[in-house]
């Protein structure tokens, strides 16, 4: 496992930041760029496209496709941290049934009502609460690079107290794996980058905080799996997809990848190693 920093500018303040991990509701609502209602919570076409289609290059078309690959229509399922809930919605759309929760009830999720009644949702923190409601499955996705260690044994064993015997459990760490190629990403592309960023900024009379944030955890598939098989989990299945996502976190690469076929090529050799999306899917032995 290894601390993941993000570095980045701030312009409405000076000197050198250093932030925490987001713990409280809205800190988390900000990472995702604001939970914020518009006028797609008026039409089920409008907020599917918004919301679901454009999000992070289809990332949450290709959890749908795993988690119909895996569970039934007739399976109980339980999303934690389901955010904005816009995959889970298409699925329930489509029959699923699906209960959402996150830490905190929001007005999205009141709207989200309005617009679909059949909508499920409940405030749960599932480092806090362990559930009394049996479900045939869970789905965590883009949550568990927030958890160190102690947090991450927690989760699985609320999960674990949450599932029928033999129930299942869909995660996606959020984010490539600890690695070489994300060390170096992180720790010193981006964080040269917003260097020299600030110094073109300097000079331009323009100057700016170095923020460093503490963003999550990366960590390896035999991290993950080895944290889920304490707690009596054992995988059945895996999915990597999105193998560029990574790179075009850097500025100075995203702009190569938009304009080289070169770049791209080789990107997405290399990236087969970093894959942004990594879904596993596990049983609770019975
Ligand atoms: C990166 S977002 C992912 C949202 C959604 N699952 C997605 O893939 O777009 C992480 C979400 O986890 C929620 N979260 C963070 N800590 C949590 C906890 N201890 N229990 C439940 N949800 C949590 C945050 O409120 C936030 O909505």
């Amino acid at each position: 496992m290894r601390k993941w920093i993000k570095y980045f500018n701030d312009r409405s303040i000076k000197g050198k930041v250093f932030q925490g991990k987001s713990s409280a509701p809205e800190e988390h609502a900000r990472d995702m760029g604001g939970y914020h209602l518009d006028e797609t919570y008026k039409n089920k076409t409008d907020f599917f496209e918004t919301w679901y289609l454009n999000q992070n290059d289809g990332r949450l078309e290709v959890y749908n496709q795993f988690i119909q690959g895996n569970l039934d229509k007739k399976d109980k399922i339980l999303s934690l941290a389901s955010g904005r809930s816009s995959a889970e919605l298409y699925l329930t759309e489509k029959g699923y049934d699906i209960t959402c929760s996150d830490l905190e009830e929001l007005s999205i999720h009141r709207n989200a009502k309005l617009l679909f009644p059949e909508f499920k949702f409940f405030p749960l923190d599932i480092l806090r609460s362990s559930l009394s409601e049996k479900y045939d499955a869970v789905t965590a996705l883009s949550v568990l690079y927030l958890f160190d260690d102690y947090e991450l044994r927690i989760f699985f064993e609320n999960v674990s107290v949450a599932l029928n015997p033999g129930g299942g459990l869909i995660i996606d760490p959020g984010g490539a794996s600890d690695s070489w190629i994300t060390l170096l990403i992180d720790n010193f592309l981006l964080k040269y980058e917003a260097c020299l960023q600030r110094i073109i900024l300097f000079c331009l009379n323009k100057p700016c905080a170095a923020v460093e944030k503490h963003h999550g955890f990366r960590r390896s598939d035999d991290e993950i799996v080895t944290a889920a098989k304490a707690a009596g989990f054992v995988l059945v299945g895996t999915k990597y997809d999105d193998f560029i996502s990574e790179f075009r976190r850097s500025p100075i690469l995203g702009a190569l990848l938009k304009r080289s076929n070169l770049a791209r090529k080789v990107v997405s050799v290399i990236g087969r190693k970093a894959p942004y999306i990594r879904l596993f899917m596990f049983k609770r032995i019975e």
